[in-house]
């Protein structure tokens, strides 16, 4: 028994008996059930973990329990007192700052640190207090509008939330040119308080990976843990679980044979394997499950299980490379109009880009989890997902049990942005339970989600674009490529999109566009916000941009003479017949961005700085 460890948390004595070594965060995750501090990424780096240490923020997941011997440790459970929130609680919530609410409490925790010290800050000196806390939702604006009218009210002042809304437009436009006053109303043009704002703010909503026994029902739990591939690309020769079922906790090892069903899941086509069999094919493939009494228990025993590889020369790494091995996943595209004839037009001015675009990883502040049970002849899995329709439809499949003995609940997300729109552990969560008859958790570590999780798609374009000498969009050439890993996902949902958006929101009278999504032994490529479409925005405004600069035109009036508009065809050959508000967009983006650039110049000496603006 290690010696006891003595501190005040929350105001009021604790003493545990616990190894020194345990993180807080783990000790008041797991042993106090005091779920508001999240694990984002469990290295110190998010802030998503934080508390109060003798009133100095610290981030709990890298502070060791026998660190807070004689201190004083303060979480996001103590901030709100008799049913009433705090000043700074109710001023993230009539800001609008909480979005999924996964970083909120260490938000609401690095506010307070910086307000005991400073009860009135700067906005730089805001950003200086929280910049170890992020956030993927909000973008942070109204994160500092919330600390500012927090410190107003601990200030002892009366504000009017309304009041720190700096910044923002007022104004709203309907008409092309004509602005009006703001919407008026009780609910409209003002912030209000979702349903569960104040879960958020108090760190008492139940993210996947929050969720206790208790709150499904049932009396016990355990914890699954994978064994992860060496390498993107080996063939398996043998998998040896004896030593890792011996191992303290463990209560099961599973692998393919324990599958009931088909070994594969995946939206689009099932082709991904639940527990790989003969080989690997990216760095996110796993062989095998430990499943133990304990998250600790159950990683450990992964260590124990011994896969012998045989390392295969190959695998794809690039889509060059895999263009050229015709390695494909899935083709798509879009013809109209005769392109060929407008290519051969001399009065045309033409254009080439050539783009690579780099895969982009989501970064959700929540890592992927889920809860696998059998109950009374049905399986239910809890799972922070963005489609609980197609993982439900994939189980079937993957148990072997008719969709209606089979529940999906979606809990609370902490942050998706696309990427929990493609499983990662939903089926061996599920297989799970159902093998071991009660409820197994497997929560990602952000190592994990990283290899495991899809990324947006990197891409590779051609553009080919023409225009008459005035300024009309004539023709569009162009092939995109994406980088869609070993597994199909998202691929041809994306690309499919993509095409469809290949001449943005132009009117283009011939077009040609052909996609490919390459197969790879890279990260798994997926949906992320635009699905698709951004890769083909950045490649077509590149080229108009080129195309004004060639004929002497202003980019924005090039737009404005291309523009879909009511009545016009997209490129995906939908015909738009009403509120198409592209040509107020423009407008709109041309007045705030010399509006801005006079602002940057009167702000900035000549030369001082470059600006970039698009
Ligand atoms: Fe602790 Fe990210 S800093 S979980
Ligand atoms: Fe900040 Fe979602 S609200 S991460």
């Amino acid at each position: 028994m290690d010696a006891l460890i003595r501190f005040i948390l929350n105001g009021q004595p604790e003493e545990t008996g616990e190894p020194g070594d345990t993180t807080l965060l783990q000790y008041l995750r797991g042993t106090r059930c005091l779920r508001g501090a999240k694990e984002g990424c469990g290295t110190g780096h998010c802030g998503a973990c934080s508390v109060l240490i003798d009133g100095q923020l610290r981030r709990s997941c890298v502070t060791k329990l026998k660190a807070v011997e004689g201190r004083s440790v303060e979480t996001i459970e103590n901030q709100a007192r008799d049913g009433l929130l705090s000043d700074i609680q109710r001023s993230f919530l009539d800001a609008g700052a909480v979005q999924c609410g996964f970083c909120t409490p260490g938000m609401v925790m690095a506010t307070k640190a910086l307000l005991l010290k400073n009860a009135n800050p700067s906005e730089e000196e805001i950003r200086e207090g929280l910049k170890h806390n992020y956030c993927r939702c909000t973008g942070y604006v109204k994160i500092l509008q919330a600390v500012r009218l927090a410190a107003a009210r601990i200030r002892g002042e009366d504000p009017d939330p309304e009041s720190f809304r700096t910044g923002e437009s007022t104004t709203v436009v309907t008409g092309r040119g004509q602005d009006v006053p703001p919407l008026k109303g009780t609910a409209v043009g003002r912030s209000v308080w979702d349903v569960d704002g104040p879960a958020k703010v108090t760190g008492t909503l139940k993210f996947c990976d929050d969720l206790d026994p208790a709150d499904l029902g049932e009396e016990s739990m355990l914890w699954g843990a994978f064994v992860w591939a060496p390498a993107p690309r080996a063939r398996i020769l043998s998998l040896d679980v004896t030593q890792a079922e011996k191992a303290p906790g463990v209560v099961r090892v599973l692998t393919w044979k324990d599958v009931p069903g088909v070994n594969k899941f995946g939206n689009w086509t099932p082709e991904q394997p639940v527990f790989c069999r003969d080989e690997v094919r990216f760095l996110g493939d796993h062989p095998a499950l430990v499943v133990a009494d304990s998250d600790r228990h159950a990683r450990e025993a992964a260590r124990l299980v011994k896969v012998e590889y045989q390392a295969l020369d190959d695998g794809i790494y690039s889509m060059e490379q895999g263009y050229r091995r015709e390695s494909f996943i899935v083709h798509t595209g879009r013809q109209a109009g005769d392109v060929e004839s407008a290519r051969k037009r001399e009065d045309l001015v033409r254009v080439r880009v050539s783009k690579d675009i780099d895969p982009q990883e989501h970064a959700c502040m929540e890592p992927e989890s889920a809860i696998g049970l059998y109950r009374d002849g049905r399986v239910t899995l809890y799972a922070c997902t963005q489609a609980p329709f197609e993982v439900r439809r994939n189980l079937a499949a993957v148990l072997a049990l008719p969709e209606e003995r089979i529940r999906v609940v979606a809990t609370p997300l902490g942050g998706g942005f696309g990427s929990k729109c493609d499983s990662t552990v939903e089926a061996p969560a599920a297989v799970a339970g159902y093998v071991c008859r009660r409820p197994v958790k497997i929560t990602l570590n952000r190592y994990e989600s990283l290899i495991a999780g899809t990324k947006r798609h990197g891409y590779h374009t051609d553009y080919e674009v023409g225009f008459t000498r005035d300024g009309k969009f004539e023709y569009l050439d162009c092939r995109m490529f994406s980088d869609g890993g070993p597994y199909e996902c998202e691929s041809y949902g994306t690309l499919m999109t993509g095409c469809l958006m290949s001449g943005g929101p132009y009117e283009v009278k011939n077009l040609r566009v052909e996609g490919s999504a390459v197969r790879t032994n890279n990260l798994l490529g997926g949906a992320f916000r635009g699905y698709g479409i951004n890769q083909a925005a950045i490649s077509i405004e590149t080229a108009l941009d080129m195309a004004a600069e060639k004929l002497g035109l202003d980019p924005f009036e090039l737009r404005r003479r291309n523009a879909v508009r009511a009545g016009s065809y997209s490129v995906g050959g939908e015909r738009l017949e009403h509120s198409v508000g592209l040509l107020d967009t423009i407008d709109q983006c041309e007045l705030r961005l010399r509006q801005a650039l006079r602002e940057y110049q009167g702000k900035y000496p000549q030369g001082s700085r470059v600006l970039g603006w698009g």
